[in-house]
């Protein structure tokens, strides 16, 4: 099948653009290259007959039907963003034109294309999201694919927009659609300024381990490859309208993913240990959510799909492919506004 997947340079994307070769699929990779894109991520792909990539940005139309003309996917993965929350805080602007313009530019090319060519039933377009579209969970509950949307960051508000329009083009044109809402991936090849990369890289370079207010925000973790594999698993298998929620099953807070980062690496790197004695504690981020969790009964039991790792293996193998790969995330480290607090202010603008 040839799949054209935008964001295929980001963290997630590049897992999926790994996956679906290794399955036999054909790559189209639609990527403008922002700050958060590694094209070293695919440097195990980039000559591969099967893989294409073409420098787009989503919200360019006319640049859109020209990769679909040329390129004739059969079907679509949808996974450019903007993604980082404390960005979407000081920058709203970028999120809105390229999480909801962007998706709008990206159905409407898609429904051009679809329709040109007689609606074929096998198209799918396929849009990847988020669970922080649902909002902050108190101590128990869990999100599921009838939880009602209540985002409160830019970032989640961006995505959730996105989601209607999705769903909307389903409804209105007849496109068929596919959404999944997914918790907080971790895993190689992320951006080195999300949680999970930051502890390890600021804990072997012995700089302070920033955890925003007392560090009890709980997120639900999904190691990126299991991700990718629910993703091909849905675009494939599922009915066309379909939504999932996917997660991890591995709830955990902060402070304890953090915790067993520096229990890990005092294993790892037993000269610099204990490396918890870096752990300090920053100025939460406005309006962080406390809670998000995922109730996964209906992918597994629709599609019988399940994460394989566990928290402390994919910790452990995460930690592990930082050590190993230093080529990859030392350039990153020199792009603007890594490594500096961000999403702070809340008259920022
Ligand atoms: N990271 C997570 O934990 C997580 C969880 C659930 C859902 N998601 C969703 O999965 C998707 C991918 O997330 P990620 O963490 O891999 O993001 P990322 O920030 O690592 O990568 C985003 C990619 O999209 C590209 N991009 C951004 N704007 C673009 C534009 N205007 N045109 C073309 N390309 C553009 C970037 O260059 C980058 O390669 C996003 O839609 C995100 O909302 C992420």
């Amino acid at each position: 099948m040839k799949i054209l997947v935008t964001g295929g340079t980001g963290f997630i994307g590049s897992a999926v653009v790994l996956q679906a070769i290794r399955d036999g699929h054909q790559i189209i990779n639609v990527d403008c290259l922002t700050y958060a894109a590694a094209t070293a991520s695919l440097d195990a792909v980039a000559d591969h007959p099967a893989y294409a990539f073409a420098q787009v940005d989503i919200r360019d139309r006319a640049a859109l039907d020209t990769v679909f003309a040329q390129h004739q996917p059969d079907v679509v993965m949808h996974l450019a963003a903007e993604s980082h929350v404390d960005r979407s805080i000081d920058g709203p602007a970028e999120f809105v034109e390229t999480n909801v313009l962007g998706t709008f530019h990206m159905l409407e090319a898609a429904r051009a294309y679809w329709v040109a060519r007689g609606k074929p039933d096998a198209f799918r377009f396929h849009h990847i999201s988020t669970d922080e579209v649902f909002g902050s969970l108190g101590e128990t509950g869990m999100f599921n694919e009838d939880t009602r949307y209540d985002p409160r960051s830019p970032y989640s508000a961006s995505k959730a927009g996105s989601d209607h329009l999705v769903r909307a083009w389903g409804e209105t044109y007849g496109l068929p659609i596919l959404l999944t809402n997914c918790s907080n991936n971790y895993g190689p090849r992320q951006f080195p300024e999300k949680l999970i990369p930051v502890t390890i890289l600021n804990a072997l370079a012995g700089r302070p381990l920033p955890i925003y207010g007392a560090g009890l925000n709980v997120r639900d973790w999904l190691y990126v490859e299991d991700h990718a594999d629910a993703l091909l698993t849905v675009l494939t298998q599922a009915a066309p309208g379909a939504t999932y929620a996917i997660g991890g099953e591995n709830e955990a807070r902060n402070i304890d993913i953090v915790t067993a980062i520096c229990k890990i690496l005092d294993a790892r790197r037993p000269d610099h240990a204990p490396h918890a004695d870096l752990i300090t504690h920053v100025t939460d981020r406005p309006g962080h959510d406390a809670r998000y969790a995922i109730d996964p009964a209906h992918i597994r039991a629709d599609l019988n799909w399940q994460p394989s790792l566990k928290l402390q293996e994919g910790l452990e193998r995460t930690v592990d492919w930082y050590l190993d790969n230093e080529a990859w995330w030392q350039p990153l480290q020199a792009r603007a506004g890594v490594g500096v607090r961000l999403g702070t202010d809340k008259s920022a603008s």
